[in-house]
C-alpha cells in the first residue's frame, strides 16, 4: 500500500516537473522569436537604412568625440598636433536673413562630414568692438577641424549691416555666401514674435504687430520698422553686390527647408562643391516637434531648440495683404537678380 502511494507521488512529481520544463522551453522559444515579429512600425522605417558607407565613420566619430572634447577644453595640445587639427577662417558664411532658418541650415549642413560649424553667432563683422579685436581673434573663435574640412559660421545680422560686405571682402574676396529667405511677410511676423517673446519674458508689454508694421498716420507700410526693412531682401543684396559677384551667393528657400529640407541641402552641397553626403537618413520628421530633426548616426540625433518654431500671433488679414502687396515689387527684383523664383504672393 505504502509502495503504491510512493509510486503515485513520484508520478505526480514527474508530471509537475515536465510541466515546469515545458513552460520554460516555451518561454525560451517565445522570447527568442520576439525579434522576428514584424513591428507595427517596421524597425527599418524607424532607424533608417544602415549608415551609407561613403560617410566616413571616423569623421562622424570625430564630430562627437574629439571635437566635443575640444569644445569642452579637454583635448590636449598633443591630440591637436597628432590629428593635424587647425582653426580655419570660414570658407562660407550664412549671412542671413534673421528668422529665415539660419540655425536649421547651419545645423543641417553640419551633418556633412566635411563641414564644421562655429556653434555660436560670432558677430565679428557687424560689431565694431569685435571687429577691432582683429582677424586672429575671429580665427580663435572658430572650431578645430581637419585641413580638408570647411568651416561655416552664421551671423544673420551680417546681411543687413552696412559695413559688413566690405569687411568680409577684405578678409576673403572669394568667400561663399549663403542667404536663407522665407516669404517676407511670414519672416517679418516671425521676427516680431521673437522680440515679443523677449518682452514677455521680462514682463513687459509690447505693441501689436499691426501697430508696428503700419504707419498710423498714413496707413501705409511702416518702412522704418526693422522687421519690415529686413524682409526687403533685394535692397540688402544690392549693397552686397557692390563687393561680390552674384555667383558667390547661394539663396536657400527657408520655407522649403522647413517642409522638405533635403533638396535644399543638396543644392548647397553643390554650391559648396562638396560631395553629396547628406541623405534622407540624416533627417527625420518629428511629429511632436512639428519639424525635421537631425540624425548623425544610430545613437546620436537631435532637434533644434524650442525657440525655433514658435507659434506666430494672429495678424489682421488686411495687414498681411497690405504687406504682401508692398513686398511684391521688391520680390520680383530679388528673383531677377538671384535667378531663383519663389512664387511668394
Ligand atoms: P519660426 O520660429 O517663425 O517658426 P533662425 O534660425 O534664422 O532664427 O530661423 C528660425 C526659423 O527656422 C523658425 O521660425 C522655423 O520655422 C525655421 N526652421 C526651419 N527648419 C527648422 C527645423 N528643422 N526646426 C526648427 N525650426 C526650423
Amino acid at each position: 500500500m505504502q509502495f503504491k502511494q510512493q509510486a503515485l507521488l513520484r508520478q505526480k512529481l514527474f508530471v509537475l516537473a515536465s510541466l515546469a520544463v515545458g513552460s520554460l522551453l516555451y518561454l525560451v522559444v517565445r522570447v527568442g522569436s520576439l525579434d522576428r515579429i514584424q513591428p507595427v512600425c517596421p524597425l527599418e522605417g524607424r532607424i533608417g537604412p544602415r549608415i551609407p558607407e561613403q560617410i566616413p565613420l571616423r569623421t562622424l566619430h570625430f564630430k562627437r568625440g574629439l571635437l566635443h572634447e575640444l569644445r569642452k577644453g579637454n583635448a590636449t595640445k598633443e591630440q591637436i598636433r597628432l590629428h593635424n587639427l587647425v582653426q580655419q577662417l570660414p570658407q562660407a558664411i550664412i549671412i542671413g536673413a534673421r528668422k529665415g532658418g539660419t540655425r536649421a541650415l547651419l545645423e543641417m549642413l553640419n551633418l556633412h562630414p566635411a563641414v564644421v560649424k562655429a556653434s555660436q553667432e560670432i558677430h565679428f563683422f557687424d560689431n565694431d568692438q569685435n571687429y577691432a579685436k582683429g582677424i586672429e581673434w575671429y580665427r580663435g573663435k572658430m572650431p578645430f577641424s581637419y585641413p580638408h574640412q570647411i568651416t561655416i559660421e552664421k551671423s544673420p545680422a551680417y546681411f543687413i549691416t552696412e559695413e559688413v560686405p566690405e569687411r568680409i571682402f577684405k578678409m576673403n574676396s572669394s568667400i561663399k555666401l549663403l542667404i536663407i529667405v522665407r516669404e517676407p511677410t511670414t519672416r517679418a511676423i516671425s521676427d516680431y514674435t521673437q522680440v515679443l517673446e523677449g518682452k514677455e519674458r521680462k514682463n513687459k508689454t509690447y505693441y501689436k504687430f499691426e501697430k508696428l508694421a503700419i504707419d498710423s498716420n498714413t496707413y501705409e507700410v511702416n518702412t522704418k520698422y526693422k522687421a519690415v526693412r529686413t524682409s526687403i531682401y533685394t535692397k540688402h543684396l544690392e549693397r552686397w553686390l557692390k563687393y561680390f559677384p552674384i555667383e558667390q551667393f547661394h539663396i536657400v528657400d527657408g520655407d522649403q527647408l522647413i517642409i522638405n529640407p533635403l533638396p535644399e541641402l543638396q543644392l548647397v552641397e553643390r554650391f559648396l562643391k562638396l560631395p553629396p553626403k547628406i541623405s534622407q537618413y540624416n533627417l527625420y520628421f518629428n511629429a511632436t516637434r512639428g519639424f525635421y530633426c537631425l540624425r548623425f548616426n544610430i545613437v546620436f540625433n537631435k532637434c533644434l531648440a524650442g525657440s525655433k518654431g514658435r507659434t506666430h500671433p494672429e495678424v489682421d488679414p488686411s495687414v498681411v495683404t497690405k504687406l504682401r502687396k508692398f513686398f511684391h515689387p521688391f520680390n520680383q527684383k530679388f528673383y531677377q537678380i538671384t535667378g531663383r523664383t519663389f512664387n511668394w504672393p
